[in-house]
């Protein structure tokens, strides 16, 4: 048998000058700069200028490129009508896939793919993406539409259309520090997916929704509502330990731990748990965030020296429940974050494009005969 890579494991299909990981040792950069330097200190504005011009912009341009990005919140004529018209039960994974989808028949050129108009239809879909995940929520609630401020930082806007109400400011911080800590992720399967498609010289909306489709697996980026679902699985502190040990003993996968090439702490596990801990204090789910630190203590003991830690996902689970957010948002918040990395990458790739074009062995039979249909 031929040898390969399957899953494409350790092989480099790409370069990027945007994030940096080094799995044994826990590391995380984007473009150098340290993920918890950025998530304790910056904003996630400065973060997406960051990643798409590869340097931190200064004072000014920071502000233009927020007035820029915060400006073009609002849906085109016509979308918020096809949203409408979803079936309410539709999940928001879907929404999202459907309606970025869609915003490319409100684009009169669509299909430009010189660098500055993809850098410019970027920002547009960065901007109305939370606008689309806020009204598809109330739309199913039965609440009003809020229509987005511009005056206000992405984190505050999102949580304001989607509540009606501006939220405190640990809470729009914690917000914006979970947007930071996901926002690129190196070669991650949907990224490789928005990249692969670009490769052909398609268009970002199809890139992009591609990756949606790519994010929203249980082995992607829906481990987070796994790891909710566990949490209110588990009946009080003292059944964790249980509980954990069964699963492990059934060889049963615990959701929020593990990682293709962290096989050490997961830097961003570290920011989101302080998180998580403030806002469990400031929101009553004390007990909440106590079953999460116990189950993570179980999990070193039992699996740390195989490398299995904590993840991206586990403690961004009891952070965004804190914030309020139902179960099947916290994929589509993953999806606002990961735009912003997954159009760096796509400008990357047309920038020095070559088609993506794998081989595959061909592991089938050889020389069969054509048998007439009738005789099959
Ligand atoms: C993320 C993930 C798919 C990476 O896995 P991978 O590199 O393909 O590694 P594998 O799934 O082959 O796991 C290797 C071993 O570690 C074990 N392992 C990995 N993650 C585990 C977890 N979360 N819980 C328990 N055991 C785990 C596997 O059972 C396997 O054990 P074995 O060698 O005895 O069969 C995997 O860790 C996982 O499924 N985690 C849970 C889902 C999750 O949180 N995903 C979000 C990632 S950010």
């Amino acid at each position: 048998m031929t040898d390969y890579a399957k899953g494409l494991e350790g092989v480099i299909a790409a370069e990027t000058r945007m994030s940096y990981i080094d799995g044994q040792k826990g590391i995380l950069e984007y473009v150098g700069i340290p993920i918890g330097e950025l998530a304790s200190k910056g904003t996630f504005e400065e973060t997406v200028f960051l990643l798409w011009n590869q340097r931190l912009p200064n004072r000014d341009e920071l502000a233009e490129f927020a007035r820029n990005m915060h400006a073009h919140t609002g849906l085109p004529a016509g979308m918020t009508n096809r949203l409408l018209a979803l079936p309410m039960q539709a999940h928001p994974m879907h929404v999202m896939r459907t309606m970025i989808s869609a915003l490319s028949m409100h684009d009169e050129d669509p299909n430009n793919i010189e660098l500055d108009a993809v850098r410019d239809k970027a920002m547009k879909i960065l901007s109305r993406a939370p606008t689309i995940i806020a009204y598809f929520d109330r739309y199913r609630r039965g609440l009003p539409l809020i229509d987005p401020k511009p005056d206000l930082d992405f984190a505050h806007n999102f949580l304001y259309m989607l509540n009606g109400a501006e939220p405190t400011e640990a809470m729009a911080r914690a917000f914006e520090i979970c947007m930071i800590t996901h926002a690129d992720h190196g070669l991650n399967n949907s990224t490789f997916t928005a990249r692969v498609i670009i490769s052909t010289l398609s268009d970002i909306y199809s890139a992009l929704t591609g990756a949606i489709g790519s994010l929203r697996g249980p082995l992607h980026g829906g481990a987070n509502e796994g790891v909710m679902r566990m949490l209110w699985e588990i009946p009080t502190v003292d059944d964790v330990e249980p509980y954990i040990l069964g699963k492990l003993e059934r060889k049963e996968k615990v959701m929020g731990f593990g990682h293709r090439v962290y096989k050490a702490h997961d830097p961003r596990a570290a920011e989101l748990k302080k998180l998580a801990g403030q806002l469990a204090r400031d929101t009553g789910n004390e007990e909440l965030y106590e079953k999460s630190t116990r189950i993570e203590q179980v999990m070193e003991r039992a699996v740390g020296s195989r490398g299995i830690y904590a993840n991206v996902d586990f403690y961004s689970a009891t952070t965004y429940h804190c914030i309020g957010l139902k179960l099947d948002l916290f994929t589509p918040m993953f999806v606002l974050a990961r735009l912003a990395g997954w159009s760096g990458h796509i400008l990357e790739q047309l920038a020095d494009n070559r088609l993506f074009r794998p081989k595959a062995a061909y592991v089938g039979p050889h020389d069969q005969p054509y048998t007439p249909i009738e005789q099959r």
